[in-house]
């Protein structure tokens, strides 16, 4: 029998966040669905077959991030699983970036997931069956040109993975999900005019995020003596 688990989701209102709540509603687990479009999160929830609390939360505000950790434990009693998909990118040259789009991706692909953790953790440590997911990327692994800043963010996600298993590894599954390019809205952030078209073609080639979604099943569902540690999943070019 599948275990009924609490899983928060973090950028559930697109692209890989979105196809994820989709596809977990279908099993009898209950879903904390957090991004900052409480709109979209309403309308996806009003659409999904499980319990779901939609939190409002901004993953750079502490006090939000903060609250939001307090309210899943008051509504639902502890947390099982912890999926950081929240994430940015902006592509530019090192040369010709904007230096607040470059803190923009510090403070939500980095800060943002220690947030989670830091307020997360004593809820997940108290799970029979505790798992963080960490959704970092390609970039993870290997450095692209024009988004220097991006892959670094990705790297420190894959560190803080490797810092998790290392220390909380008996305690904790700790999994981590690195996609190569996925269609979703996530490179219409990028400015860059010269790149964008290039851009989008690239993006619009890559998985479609319920492939992304899948994996991410696959792992929480696995026995509870199973955890698995690192998937790389990208388009076959
Ligand atoms: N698409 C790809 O090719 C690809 C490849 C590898 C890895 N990834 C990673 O996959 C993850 C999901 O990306 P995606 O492709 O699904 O992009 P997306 O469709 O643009 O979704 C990004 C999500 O992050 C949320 N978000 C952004 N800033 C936030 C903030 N300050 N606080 C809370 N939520 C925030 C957005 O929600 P709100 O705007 O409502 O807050 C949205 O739900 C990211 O970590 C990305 O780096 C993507």
């Amino acid at each position: 029998m599948k275990l009924k688990k609490v899983i928060a989701l973090t950028g559930a209102s697109s692209g890989i966040g979105e196809a994820s709540a989709r596809a977990l509603s279908h099993s009898p687990h209950m879903l904390v669905l957090m991004a900052r479009n409480a709109g979209k999160l309403n309308a996806i929830a009003k659409e999904l077959e499980c319990p779901v609390l939609v939190l409002e939360t901004d993953v750079t505000d502490t006090n939000q991030i903060e609250s939001a950790f307090k309210t899943i434990q008051e509504k639902f009693g502890g947390l099982d699983v912890l999926i950081n998909n929240a994430g940015v990118g902006y592509f530019d040259p090192i040369d010709d970036a904007k230096l607040n789009e470059w803190h923009t991706m510090i403070d939500v692909n980095i800060k943002g997931v220690v947030n989670c953790l830091h307020y997360g953790l004593p809820l997940l440590k108290n799970s029979v069956d505790g798992q963080i997911i960490n959704v970092a990327s390609v970039a993870a692994h290997q450095v692209f040109q024009n988004s220097g800043v991006y892959s670094a963010t990705k790297h420190a996600v894959g560190a803080i993975s490797k810092s998790l298993h290392l220390e909380l590894g008996k305690q904790l599954k700790i999994t981590t999900i690195s996609p190569g390019a996925v269609d979703t809205p996530f490179v219409d952030n990028t400015s860059n005019e010269e790149m964008i078209d290039d851009l989008k073609k690239y993006f619009a080639g890559g998985l479609d995020p319920t492939v992304v979604a899948e994996q991410i099943i696959h792992c929480i569902e696995q026995p509870l003596n199973v955890a698995i540690s690192e998937i790389i999943v990208r388009p076959k070019r």
